[in-house]
Order: C-alpha cells, then sequence, then structure tokens
C-alpha cells in the first residue's frame, strides 16, 4: 500500500475523502458551517443520521467528490485508541465497497497531527490486514492500493510517524501470517529460513543452533520437548547493532512451539485447535527485529527463537521423566503440557551465559491461566525488573498493546520444588497458573534483569473481529516491543 502526505490545502474535488469528526465538532458545522461542503453536509445529513457518535458513517455524494464523515464521540473521551478503532472501521468499509484509493482528512482536536496520523495508519494497516492465502482466486479481498494523508498543519514529523506506522503495523502483520500459517509448514525450519531472510536484508548478525548443537551443549529441554517431532528444534539467535558506541542491549526471547498437542498429557478437544499458534512469542521477537532494524532504531537487540514442536508419538518425552537443562539444574516433567517454560529456560540460561545482555524479556503464549485471569485484552507480565516493566506498561497504555504486572514474591517461587529432582515444571494445583509459570522461569536467570509477558489471551482472538483485529492471529507485541525500544 502506497502511504502519502499531502500538506498545504486540504480540498479535493474527485474521489473518496474521509473525514473524523468529533461531536462538538459535528454540531458546530450544523450551526455554523463555514465551506461550501460543511453547508452542503448541514443541509443534507440530519442530526439522527449523523451526530459525530462513535462507530457513526455518513456519505455525502458531491458529484465526483464522496465525502465519508466517520464519528470519534465525544472529545473529552478521544484517545488515540478512538483513531486506531475508527480507522479500521474506514479499512473495512473501503474493503467492502472495494474502495482501492482513499484520502483522510488529518484534523483532530486535542491529538496532534503527527500522533494521529500514526494512529489512524495503525488501524488501517492492522485493520485492513486479512489472511487469504488459502482462498479461491475470486474470493481473495481486494486490498487497499493508496492512503493519502491531508494535512495544514505545519508539524515537522509527520512523515516519520507514519513511516514509524508503516514499519511497525507490516511488522505486526507479517507476525500475523506466521502465526495463522499451517504448524507442518511453519516448523523451527520454517522459522529458522525466515530468520535467515531477514537477517540477509537487514546485515543482522545470526546463528542457528540445531540438534546436533543443542545436544553438544546439553540443552536438554528443548531437546526433550522435541524428541516426539519429525521436526528437529532449533534456538535461533539474531543481533541487531543501531547503537554500537553504548554496550546496552536488550534481549528479547519468544517461545516458538510450533505446535502444541499437549505431548503425551494430550490437550482435549476445544484447546488443541489453535495451537499452530504457540509459535507466537517467536514470531514476535522476528517481527520487532525486522522493524527495528527497517526504522533503523538506535538500539542494540537481541531477539532469541527458540522452537520446538510438542508432538505424540512412542519417542515423545514423559510425564515422570527427569531431564538436565542447559543450566545443570534438573527438572521433573510433572506435565508434558508445560512445554513453553522448557523451551524458554534452556534459552535464558544461553542468553545470559553467553551474550550478556543488559535485560532480558521473554514473550509467550505460556499459560491457559493468564486468559482465565485478564481475558484476551491485557497480556500478563511478572519479573525482577521494575525500571523495565514500568516502561512496559507506559508502552502498553501508549500503543494499546497493554501488559498488567502479577507479582512473583518468593513464596510462589519456593513452590517450584520435586521430589527426585531440582524442581518440577508443574506444581499440581491449578492456583496462580500464570505466575507459577512465571516462577519456573525465574529459576533459569541468575543475575540479568528480567521481565516474562504472557500473551496466551491477547496473541489470538477466538471471537472475532474486533476493530483492528480479525477473529485469529493479532501479531501483539510488535507495537509493544517498538515503541519500548524506542523509548528505552
Ligand atoms: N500453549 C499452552 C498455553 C496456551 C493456552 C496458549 C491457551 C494459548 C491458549 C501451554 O503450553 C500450556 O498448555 N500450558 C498449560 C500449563 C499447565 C500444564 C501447567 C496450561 O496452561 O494449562
Ligand atoms: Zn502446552
Ligand atoms: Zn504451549
Amino acid at each position: 500500500m502506497k502511504i502519502n502526505l499531502k500538506r498545504g490545502s486540504s480540498e479535493i474535488s474527485k474521489g473518496e475523502m474521509f473525514i473524523l469528526l468529533t461531536e462538538e465538532e459535528t454540531k458546530k458545522i450544523r450551526s455554523s458551517p463555514k465551506h461550501p461542503h460543511q453547508k452542503e453536509f448541514a443541509s443534507r445529513i440530519t442530526n439522527g443520521q449523523f451526530s459525530g457518535e462513535e462507530e457513526q458513517r455518513a456519505t455525502l455524494h458531491l458529484r465526483d467528490l464522496r465525502l465519508h464523515t466517520f464519528g470519534l464521540g465525544k472529545e473529552k473521551e478521544l484517545s488515540k485508541e478512538t483513531l486506531r478503532k475508527t480507522a479500521s472501521l474506514i479499512a473495512d468499509y473501503c474493503l467492502c465497497l472495494r474502495i482501492p484509493d482513499i484520502n483522510i482528512l488529518l484534523n483532530i482536536p486535542k491529538i496532534s497531527p503527527k500522533d494521529s496520523a500514526e494512529a489512524i495508519l495503525d488501524g488501517i494497516l492492522l485493520g485492513s490486514y486479512r489472511f487469504d492465502k488459502y482462498k479461491e482466486k475470486d474470493e481473495k479481498i481486494v486490498k487497499l492500493k493508496s492512503v493519502t494523508f491531508h494535512t495544514t498543519s505545519k508539524e515537522k514529523n509527520i512523515e516519520e510517524s507514519l513511516r514509524n506506522s508503516e514499519i511497525t503495523c507490516n511488522a505486526a502483520n507479517y507476525v500475523r501470517d506466521l502465526q495463522t500459517e499451517n504448524a507442518d509448514v511453519a516448523t523451527p525450519l520454517y522459522l529458522e529460513k525466515h530468520a535467515r531472510e531477514i537477517a540477509k536484508k537487514y546485515r543482522l548478525k545470526i546463528k542457528v543452533l540445531d540438534e546436533k548443537e543443542l545436544k553438544k551443549i546439553g540443552a536438554g529441554l528443548i531437546l526433550a520437548v522435541a524428541k516426539g517431532s519429525r521436526y528437529p528444534p532449533r534456538m535461533i539467535i539474531l543481533e541487531y547493532n543501531g547503537n554500537p558506541k553504548s554496550k546496552d542491549k536488550t534481549a528479547i526471547v519468544g517461545k516458538g512451539i510450533t505446535f502444541d498437542s499437549g505431548g503425551l498429557n494430550i490437550k482435549p478437544t476445544g484447546h488443541m485447535e489453535t495451537m499452530k499458534e504457540d509459535m507466537s512469542g517467536s514470531a514476535v521477537c522476528l517481527g520487532t527485529i525486522k522493524a527495528a532494524a527497517e526504522l533503523k532504531l538506535k538500539s542494540n537487540l537481541i531477539a532469541v527463537l527458540s522452537s520446538a514442536e510438542n508432538a505424540i508419538g512412542s519417542a515423545s518425552y514423559k510425564p515422570g521423566d527427569v531431564v538436565t537443562s542447559l543450566s545443570g539444574k534438573t527438572v521433573e516433567i510433572g506435565n508434558t503440557d508445560a512445554e513453553g517454560r522448557l523451551v524458554l529456560a534452556d534459552a535464558l540460561t544461553y542468553i545470559e551465559k553467553n551474550l550478556k545482555p543488559a535485560r532480558i524479556i521473554d514473550i509467550a503464549t505460556l499459560t491457559g491461566a493468564v486468559i482465565i485471569a485478564l481475558g484476551d485484552y491485557t497480556a500478563g507480565m511478572c519479573g525482577t525488573d521494575k525500571e523495565t516493566m514500568k516502561k512496559l506498561f507506559r508502552s502498553g497504555e501508549s500503543t494499546y498493546e497493554r501488559v498488567w504486572e502479577l507479582p512473583l514474591h518468593k513464596e510462589y517461587i519456593s513452590e517450584v520444588k520435586s521430589d527426585i529432582a531440582d524442581m518440577n515444571n508443574i506444581n499440581y494445583s491449578r492456583k496462580a497458573g500464570a505466575i507459577m509459570g512465571a516462577a519456573f522461569l525465574s529459576k533459569f536467570v541468575e543475575n540479568t534483569p528480567w521481565v516474562h509477558i504472557d500473551i496466551a489471551g491477547t496473541s489470538w482472538l477466538d471471537n472475532g473481529p474486533r476493530y483492528y483485529y480479525q477473529k485469529g492471529a493479532t501479531g501483539y507485541g510488535v507495537r509493544l516491543l517498538i515503541d519500548f525500544l524506542k523509548n528505552n
């Protein structure tokens, strides 16, 4: 999609023009219309048809021009999220009516043109995403071709925010493609292939540990999870150095279970159907480093994808097994369905020992329990790095990829124990499931400030569409992490 910015006059005489109006602005236009278009609007569209309420829409036909007004609601409730949502309604409308080229007037009260441009483009790009790879040709959607923003504002950075939005949302949509792809296509090797392509394109350092190397270094946990699968596991490490002068670097690490059957503790029907998305954390790490490199962010970032398939067969790892991790600690397998924490544990050890980042953020579809706690609106967050959690919270509020801290008191950590090994991967009670996942992980980070983000609820919508999300993959995490990296 082509994205343009036209400065100066905002008048056009042909095509499709979209105007976003608050209730207050709509009232003003009705009581004292200034431009000819406003007079036509006031005389032809009644208050009942359009008063500026959220989700309202009206169209005025003016010779070769169609003016579409979309309601923003009350000014005092207006936020960037209102703009994203409203823009996604515009995207839906255009896809539905096969309108390929659109113009948007950038003149939003209270929010600067730079911020409103970014939020509106977020809504258009995320909102026009559809996964139609497996649809028949004539059922494929007709994509939007261009969006042109019109503004009379002299604010300098509007171009930059449009670029920001374009790169970040395209990366989020790339993540959605990876999440949605069949599990027998999107295997650990497929993630490796994608990582290599990204490394080549953006000149990133890449290192891939295959099963032989994982065996050599003793990464027993990821190998155990992968045992039952025909696809070998991979630990993929990408590095982007946007600020070579600085020693500070952030490591992000993602759970990359390309299908989670539960293993021998098999998942029941109703819980397995979406498990191709259990690699969302890895996909988010890939999308984030891609966007960071494309945006040329001035920060140093390491992205680690810890990827395996949790399959069932006579070769699968078994409940009751004791496995030695990369850290040397032994883990009793209480449940083969708690596999995410296992592949992440070895990755955390590897990162801390070999890469020495200033902080580690892991992102994972780790527990069903976080869905019970927070639903699909907010991700769970736990960890030892208060400073990073504060910043992630703020980035979450700004991008609306929100995170909420759950406590990680030492009492929870003390429950991670086993009679026959150093620890168990579950605690045989259903209490505090999301925190117990984090408590297990905490045992594999010795000194590095660390944050864990559980996206089991937010990575995938069972019920959709919801504004700029369709039913299914959301790409949740890319916009959050990019905003964090920009402000860190
Ligand atoms: N991949 C699942 C968590 C999940 C559930 C992600 C629903 C997305 C949607 C994870 O591996 C899992 O199965 N966790 C178990 C842990 C339990 C056995 C301690 C769970 O949450 O039930
Ligand atoms: Zn599982
Ligand atoms: Zn899982």
